[in-house]
């Protein structure tokens, strides 16, 4: 017999028209009841599109009927009326980057854990792949991309008076730190932050990308509400450190994305282990609690990246050690899981 479960599962593959994102992603799923081989679904649509409506219930009746012992299916759509004032939705005013193909945010509900690291060499990873590639720093309070990309240059004005992103390793870089001087702290509030990340997304020519990735500071605020508000994410990474300190965070992190309706593409474990130079391997934070956390959480697990002192020396001196050494164990960790990440967007 079915569950509530496979329903929701079958109706994954059901995209919102327009978009690469399903239905079940975006949050639309109101109310899924099955009993004796019927089974009842309620959508709730936000946009009043009568068609879009329409495609909709057809493909999801159309899924639905395809699992073993379904016998009856309902899809009722619910959608505000044409013209009326629709309940004010605050991703309303989301719009795709221009050219960009794939948004993907790099975070973690805890601060240190290697999130802009591993942000970095992933953007180096999808560059080694041959792919088009920027990095946006959403760091406003403590941007470290320009340092670990070794991009020093200030953006330049185009003639559509668009910022044009500075270049490193091959990939378009844009941080609050190419604006600022070093001995400027910023010290701005929300406001401020949502809209410099605006103009960090539509006035700075990206042109075409393949993959826009976006370094998010710790937590679940202002920086991470604004990205989400003016673009449509692909889909999030969260990287974690092993320990369950920094897990009770991820699952934060987990939560924020699922409220927005950002799919989780899956959980990054940094600094899992080290090892010491007589080859014995020590695991400082203990071990394998990103995997688990995955597991627990029904997330694709992408990973694990070791301590190594050629990591921290690659940030500091602005080549990540995908471009220094790409066949290091570390190099080829981030290339595998940048591998996987292009797999699961195609
Ligand atoms: N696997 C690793 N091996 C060795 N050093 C690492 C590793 N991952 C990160 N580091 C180092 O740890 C420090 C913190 O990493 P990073 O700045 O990427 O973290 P973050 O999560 O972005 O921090 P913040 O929350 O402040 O933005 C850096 O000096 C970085 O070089
Ligand atoms: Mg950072």
């Amino acid at each position: 017999m079915f569950t509530q479960a496979d329903i929701q599962n079958a109706l994954k593959a059901v995209k919102y028209p327009g978009f690469s994102r399903d239905i079940v992603s975006f949050g639309l799923v109101k109310e899924i009841s099955a009993a004796d081989g019927a089974v009842n679904v309620l959508l709730q649509l936000t946009s009043a599109s009568p068609a879009a409506a329409q495609q909709i219930k057809e493909e999801s009746e159309r899924v639905l009927k395809t699992l073993p012992g379904v016998i009856q299916v309902h899809v009722e759509v619910q959608q505000p009326a044409a013209g009326q004032g629709a309940p004010a939705n605050p991703f309303e005013n989301q719009n795709r980057v221009p050219g960009v193909k794939r948004v993907i945010a790099i975070a973690s509900g805890k601060g240190g854990v290697g999130k802009s690291t591993v942000s970095a060499n992933l953007a180096c990873a999808f560059k080694h792949l041959g792919a088009k590639v920027g990095l946006l720093d959403c760091d406003i309070y403590g941007p470290s991309i320009p340092l670990m990309m070794g991009v020093h240059e200030k953006p330049t004005i185009s003639e559509q008076e668009q910022l044009v992103p500075p270049v490193g390793h091959g990939v378009k870089v844009m941080s609050i730190g190419l604006l600022l001087t070093d001995e400027q702290p910023v010290i701005w509030r929300g406001p401020m932050i949502t809209k410099t990340i605006q103009q960090f997304l539509m006035a700075v020519e990206w042109s075409e990308l393949d993959f826009l990735l976006v370094d998010l500071p710790p937590g679940t605020g202002d920086a991470q509400l604004s990205l989400c508000q003016t673009v449509p994410l692909d889909g999030g990474v969260i990287v974690t450190t092993p320990q369950e300190a920094s897990l009770g965070v991820v699952r934060k992190g987990i939560a924020m994305f699922n409220k927005v309706n950002v799919p989780i593409l899956g959980i990054v474990e940094n600094m899992s282990y080290f090892t010491a130079p007589n080859g014995e391997r020590v695991e400082i934070f203990g071990h394998g609690g990103g995997r688990t956390e995955a597991g627990r959480q029904s997330v694709p697990f992408l990973g694990e990246i070791p301590i190594f002192t050629e990591i921290r020396e690659g940030g500091d001196q602005g080549t990540p050690i995908v471009v220094s050494t790409p066949n290091h164990p570390a190099g080829k960790c981030f290339i595998e899981i940048a591998r996987s990440l292009r797999n699961c967007l195609k």
